[in-house]
This record gives structure tokens, C-alpha cells and sequence, in this order.
């Protein structure tokens, strides 16, 4: 344990019983402990960190290498070195003067002609210039897993409000269940299917690309004039027959999970309208601005991802809910669980030893107020402390309703006020007293009732849920991985863990159609007989 990381532990454990609250006696600690990034702010006030923890996780970040790391990025270096790759998805977002070099060559040509091919792509199809057999095209379904669908889908579900095009689904499990009941309600004459896989070989998109195929065959003479690709692999794309026009290429310094910016966002262009698009890249872009230039002690990112160091890898959190009061949002902590799990879930460092910490932790979360009737008893009353990140937005997109939006925001900071505060024995057994609880029957249930609170939160605030403010935000937690990554020393940028599974997969399919299952451990054999049919 290296002497970064005991400094901190010691100081965690001595801080470790003093009570959230008691931190608000300062004058100005909500202010001190926030964050403006534009117009969002991020308070990280409930939580357990004071002056010096803040200090010392600075320090943390600085001696990390974090500005170096971020420079290098942003500067095209191959940081992703187990996969010899740059990573730029902050290209895909830069501003109209930008350029932006790796290998030597600027990468800001070739992306704005990608995104001028796709907004002509899109037009058309939005007016009608675009057709399908049956004419204007109604509906479009992208097929894709995945960094390739949880992006997309995820912002097409936030921007609901800001569709103004073809209705827009998403494929993405390879159980046949999920294809059947999103192809059941269209028409294929005036559907235009969207595969989109960055390899183009991933096993369950080029399976549900070939049944869309089929099902389109049945009603349209040549199914592939409704067909477009997104991916790196022109090659592939044309083998599987999709003419290059409608195929939106990017460079393998995209992640997949860091792709939604580029022309993995076609379907979400589709539904919002290419200027609506640019909103969304400008609101990542100005994270980007944020990210680049404020000081740590003013970093929106860097202050996310050391309160994220701090519960996890410090106090020994292992989980963090990601928790948004805004429906239009409860695709998200899917999406993070992909961008922060894939990123950071390792164990070996940079240079292949082991990482002297925990890796990123498990992230999960449903919208508010949903989960209250959910999850949250074990969240409050659990033996386990799961930190808690609120967001919510002033106002909502449905004027006739807010009152419901107040309902909504008061349930937002109630919850992280009760995490904090808890509620004592004597608190719960005056409530039993006034029920007319008497002796031992008293002291039996006001146990129950009790908070243990001292619970750690953050809440980010923002104005309403535009394109802008979302982009706002997830850039905000891609540079909050990246943040993480670098101070655990490991590639944020590969993800070799899901490799073997894959491997497996293959040669269990065989298996299954009746091949030999003996080389299989019992349990596998087992389950195979059982599953064969
Ligand atoms: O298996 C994981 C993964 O490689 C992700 O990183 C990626 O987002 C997803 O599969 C889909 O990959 P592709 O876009 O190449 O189909």
C-alpha cells in the first residue's frame, strides 16, 4: 500500500464516526463544497469530506498524473496502449476551428464530413427525400450492443421531448424475444434498419441484422436499399451488402462506449434533427472546456471523481446508485453501468501488476421516485453504506404539470436530507410514544424505526433536460471515468474481460446443437442436457 493511499485510509478512519451534519456548523459549507460547471452544479456537501480530505484528494489527483493524462488524451497520444489506441472521442464533439492530430494527422477533416454526410442522410429521411418501398419512412430500428445501443438509446429516451422525426427503437439482445416484439408493431416498407456495431462482427448484432433482413425480404423486393451501417469496418459493412453511401465510418479511437457523440448517434440525429444534435455536442463540448481549463479545485470531473475515490477506494463503499429524479433519464444508470464498469472494472495496473486498491465500483440505480418504493429501505437502513448521486432539474418539459415537478424535487432532496440526517432512538421512541406504545414493546419497535443516517451524497442540479445539458452530462461522467482510471493507474480504454465469455460462447453453441460435452465441468455438462433440445 503505497503511502498516497494509507494517508488517506488513516484519515478516513478517523473521521469515520463524526456525523455528516455536524460539517454544515461551518458557515458556507454548501457553497465550499459545490461545483458550476455552465449552468449544472454539482453538490458534493453531504458527504463526509472537510477541508483537508479535500486537500489531500487534490494532492492525490495531481501526484496521479491526471493533468499529464488528460494532456495526452486530448493530444492523441495512444493512451490505450494494451489495444495501441489513441482515444478521441473528444473529436467527435470539437469545435468548428479545432484540430486535433494522432500519428500526425489531423482527425477534424474526415469527422466533419462524416457529420455533414450524416445530416444529409438525415434530412432526407426526415422529409421524405429518402423513401422506402411503402414510401416516407415511419420508423427506425438500430441494431447494436452494447456501447453501440445504450448510448443511443439512452439519449433518444432523454430527448423525448425534442423528437420531431421517425420513431426511433433499439435491438440490442441477442434472445430472439427481443427483435420479434420490436419488429411486431412495424411496417417493413417504411422502415430503415441501422446496424451499428463498431467491429461489425459482434455476434448478437450480425444475428438480429440478418433476421431484420429476413423480415424485411418478406414484403420488400431489395431489403438492403432500407439498410444503413455505422463502423469502423467499411470492408464488412459492404460484404453484408449495405451500400457505402449510407455507411458512417469512425476511426478506432472511438470506444465503443464513448461513441454516441459520432455516427453511432445517427438514430438519435434521426429522431432530434441535426441541430438539435449540434445542441448535444456543444453541451459535451463545453464539459470538454470545463475539464480542460478549471483548476482541479473547481473541476467539476475531477471533484466528481474524487468524491467516487473517496467512497469506493478509500472508506470502502463497494457500490455507488446513480439515482436521477427525471424519468427521461432511467436509462442512464445502464448506460454508466457500461461506461463506468467496463472502464474501470480491472484489476491490473497500467505496467501489469496488480492494482494496490479495489477497482471502480458496482454502479446501479433506477429513477426517482421509483426506487423509494423499491431499494431504498436497504439503502437507508441496510447494513451496507451505498453512496448516493441525485440529479435532478429545476424545471421539467411539461409546464401544465409542475406542480408534479415540485413533488418530484422535494422527493430529490428529502432523500439525500434523510440519508444524512438519520433519525435517533429517542427521536423514534417519542414517535411510538405518541402512538401509545408503552415498556418493552416501545423500545422493540422504535428500533425499527431507526435511521442510522450519516449517509454520503452528492446531488448534480441543472436548468431542464435539453440536448445541451445532457451532453453536459455525460461528458461530465466520461471524464469523471477517465479521472478515476488514471488515479487507479489503470487503461480506462480496453476491455479485455468480456473476451472469454465470448470465447465460450462459440464453443458452446455446437455443444448445445448435440457436440461433445465431456471436456465441460460437471455443472456445465449438466445444465447442457438439461437445455438441449
Ligand atoms: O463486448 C463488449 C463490447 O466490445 C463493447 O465494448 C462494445 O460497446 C460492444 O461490445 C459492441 O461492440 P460493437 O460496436 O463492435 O458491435
Amino acid at each position: 500500500m503505497s503511502e498516497k493511499w494509507q494517508a488517506l485510509r488513516d484519515h478516513a478512519t478517523s473521521v469515520a464516526r463524526r456525523p455528516i451534519v455536524s460539517l454544515f456548523e461551518a458557515p458556507g459549507r454548501a457553497q465550499a463544497f459545490s461545483v458550476d460547471a455552465g449552468a449544472a452544479r454539482l453538490d458534493y456537501s453531504k458527504t463526509n469530506i472537510d477541508e483537508q480530505t479535500k486537500a489531500m484528494l487534490l494532492t492525490l489527483a495531481e501526484v496521479s498524473g491526471v493533468a499529464e493524462k488528460r494532456a495526452a488524451m486530448f493530444g492523441g497520444e495512444k493512451i490505450n496502449d494494451t489495444e495501441g489506441r489513441a482515444v478521441l472521442h473528444t473529436a467527435l464533439r470539437a469545435g468548428i476551428e479545432a484540430k486535433v492530430f494522432t500519428d500526425g494527422v489531423d482527425v477534424m477533416p474526415e469527422i466533419r464530413k462524416t457529420k455533414a454526410r450524416m445530416a444529409i442522410f438525415t434530412r432526407e429521411v426526415r422529409t421524405g427525400k429518402f423513401v422506402g418501398q411503402g414510401g416516407k419512412i415511419t420508423d427506425v430500428v438500430n441494431i447494436g450492443i452494447g456501447g453501440s445501443d445504450l448510448g443511443p438509446a439512452m439519449v433518444t429516451l432523454a430527448l423525448a421531448p425534442f423528437h420531431d422525426g421517425p420513431r426511433v427503437h433499439y435491438v440490442s439482445n441477442v434472445d430472439g424475444a427481443h427483435i420479434s416484439d420490436v419488429l411486431k408493431g412495424l411496417n417493413p416498407e417504411t422502415t430503415l434498419v441501422i446496424v451499428a456495431s463498431k467491429t461489425f462482427t459482434t455476434i448478437e448484432t450480425m444475428t438480429n441484422a440478418e433476421t431484420a433482413r429476413a423480415w424485411m425480404a418478406k414484403k420488400v423486393t431489395t431489403p438492403a436499399k432500407q439498410f444503413a451501417a455505422v463502423s469502423t469496418a467499411a470492408d464488412k459493412t459492404a460484404a453484408f451488402g449495405i451500400d457505402s453511401t449510407r455507411v458512417f465510418g469512425f476511426e478506432d479511437w472511438v470506444g465503443g462506449r464513448y461513441s454516441v457523440w459520432g455516427p453511432i448517434g445517427l438514430a438519435v440525429m434521426l429522431a432530434i434533427g441535426p441541430e438539435a444534435f449540434e445542441d448535444f455536442l456543444a453541451g459535451g463540448r463545453a464539459m470538454d472546456d470545463h475539464f480542460l481549463t478549471e483548476p482541479f479545485a473547481q473541476n467539476m470531473p475531477v471533484l466528481l471523481a474524487l468524491v467516487g475515490i473517496w467512497h469506493n477506494q478509500v472508506c470502502g463503499h463497494a457500490s455507488r446508485a446513480v439515482l436521477p429524479y427525471d424519468q427521461r433519464l432511467s436509462r442512464l444508470p445502464a448506460y454508466l453501468q457500461q461506461l463506468e464498469m467496463e472502464s474501470n472494472g480491472k484489476s491490473v495496473a497500467m505496467d501489469g501488476s496488480d492494482l494496490p486498491t479495489h477497482s471502480g465500483p458496482v454502479v446501479w440505480g433506477e429513477p426517482g421516485t421509483n426506487g423509494q418504493h423499491a431499494f431504498y429501505q436497504l439503502i437507508h437502513q441496510g447494513t451496507r453504506v451505498v453512496p448516493c448521486e441525485f440529479m435532478v432539474a429545476k424545471q421539467g418539459h411539461e409546464p401544465d404539470l409542475a406542480h408534479q415537478h415540485l413533488l418530484l424535487v422535494s422527493n430529490c432532496l428529502a432523500q439525500s436530507e434523510a440519508l444524512m440526517r438519520g433519525r435517533s432512538l429517542n427521536e423514534a421512541r417519542a414517535i411510538m410514544q405518541k402512538k401509545g406504545a408503552v415498556g418493552d414493546e416501545l423500545e422493540r419497535q422504535a428500533r425499527h424505526r431507526v435511521f442510522p443516517g450519516n449517509r454520503p451524497s452528492t446531488t448534480l442540479v441543472y436548468p431542464k433536460l435539453t440536448p445541451f445539458v445532457l451532453g453536459q452530462i455525460i461528458a461530465l461522467y466520461e471524464h469523471r471515468v477517465f479521472v478515476e482510471g488514471v488515479i487507479l493507474g489503470l487503461n480506462s480504454f480496453d476491455q479485455w474481460g468480456v473476451e472469454l465469455g465470448k470465447e465460450l460462447a462459440l464453443a458452446l453453441q455446437p455443444i448445445l446443437e448435440g457436440g461433445d460435452v465431456s471436456g465441460k465441468d460437471g455443472s456445465t455438462q449438466a445444465l447442457v442436457e438439461y437445455l438441449r433440445v
